[in-house]
């Protein structure tokens, strides 16, 4: 199949919408709730592209009832925003996408058919749906009937893995599926189920969808710098990129984006900037409604990758033993912390003292799975479950 190139893409549209900069905050269960993705957008300067919600599960209740998820929270500045639901009976989908439409009238509603989990995946929803298509169709077609139904014209997603394991990879039936059933974007993480987070994304599959496809393919995995973000549009010819772990790494990689895509100079992030984020992250918390606790357990989660791109050299590149070092020393002075207060406190210090020279150098990082940066390994994380 030809792949086609797309050399100056910076911008899609979803049905009417025109999206700017072409990309997404890639939806991460337990991290991109409101206040990360306050976080990001004040970083960003309010130029994300499109926001969605952590997915909203609707296979454990009954009668979907929307007041009892809080993934739906979200603010009107976050607008466009999509909702994003999963589970494996297609009624209740269904059920769950025309309330939550009535109620939240968000911008459009994403089925998942890519959560690797167990608890999601071996009960057949999330990637399990890739091994049931059919299944998948009935999900699809179900969902924008409801929405048809009841009024709600707004676009239906989705987001897929290319398949279930690297001996079934069929996200090109996925494609035709998804395009039968009126679906307007699809977004394809370039692994399969059974790697889990492991290895690199197979970005060769992502761009074999985007050149069959007629609707926008957002391409997802492995993307954490403005570069990475480019090569991949120009190579792979997606509409877009979704960003998920390189947003945790990096909160200021939106606005990179659309700066370099308004050809405005690249704004270089300091270490000490860095470790404000800390503070500004921690009161986005706190203005939510999250414990004391509840915020620390965010703030190291934040801490533990963010302090990953810290590095001496400034130019980047494989960082030398003593600058991993400082990293390292500056990062577990944050995660040891006891409480909230004291990161926050270790982070200010950290900042005149260990964290003075360094920079801030997320793009070099090449594996975002959380093991060792350079490692290249085809995992087989989830084998047997
Ligand atoms: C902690 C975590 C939670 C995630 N939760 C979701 C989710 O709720 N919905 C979803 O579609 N994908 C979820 N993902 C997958 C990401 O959206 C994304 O597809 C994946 O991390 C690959 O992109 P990346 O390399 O940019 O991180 C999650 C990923 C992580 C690491």
């Amino acid at each position: 199949m030809k792949m086609e190139k797309n050399p100056s893409c910076k911008r899609f549209n979803l049905r009417d919408l025109e999206v700017f900069p072409n990309t997404i905050l890639s939806p991460m269960d337990g991290v991109t709730d409101a206040p990360f993705r306050r976080l990001c957008r004040v970083l960003s300067g309010n130029r994300m592209g499109l926001l969605v919600s952590e997915f909203v599960p609707t296979d454990g209740d009954a009668v979907f009832n929307p007041e009892g998820h809080k993934q739906l929270r979200f603010f009107p500045e976050e607008r466009p925003f999509g909702v994003q639901i999963f589970g494996r009976f297609p009624d209740r989908m269904a059920d769950a996408a025309r309330k939550i439409a009535a109620k939240y009238s968000p911008e459009y509603i994403e089925v998942n058919a890519g959560c690797p989990a167990p608890k999601v995946a071996g009960k057949g929803s999330g990637s399990g749906l890739l091994r049931d298509l059919p299944r998948l169709q009935e999900i699809l077609h179900d969902v924008r009937s409801a929405l048809d139904r009841s009024g709600a014209d707004i676009p239906l997603t989705l987001k897929c893995r290319i398949g279930w394991d690297s001996e079934s990879i069929n996200i090109m039936e996925a494609l035709a599926i998804a395009e039968g059933e009126g679906v307007e974007m699809l977004t394809v993480h370039g692994r399969t189920r059974l790697q889990g987070y492991n290895g690199l994304a197979d970005w060769d599959w992502i761009g074999k969808a985007a050149a069959a496809a007629k609707i926008p393919v957002i391409g997802n995995g492995d993307v954490n710098s403005v570069d990475v973000a480019r090569e991949r549009i120009e190579n792979y010819g997606v509409a877009g990129v979704a960003i998920g772990r390189g947003a945790m790494h990096n909160p200021w990689i939106f606005g990179q984006i659309a700066d370099a895509w308004e050809d405005k100079p690249a704004r270089v992030i300091t270490a000490a900037e860095a470790l404000d984020v800390f503070k500004l992250y921690y009161g986005f918390k706190i203005e939510d409604g999250s414990t004391d606790k509840g915020a620390e357990g965010r703030l190291k989660q934040l801490a533990a990758r963010l302090c990953k791109g810290f590095c001496l050299d400034e130019r980047g590149g494989e960082a030398d033993g003593e600058s991993l070092d400082v990293a390292l020393q500056v990062r577990q002075a944050l995660l040891s912390s006891s409480c909230a207060a004291e990161l926050l406190d270790r982070a200010q210090s950290l900042k005149e003292g260990l964290a003075k020279d360094l920079v801030f150098d997320p793009g070099r990082l090449v594996n975002l799975n959380g093991a060792k940066e350079t490692e290249i390994k085809y995992g087989d994380q989830f084998k047997g479950r």
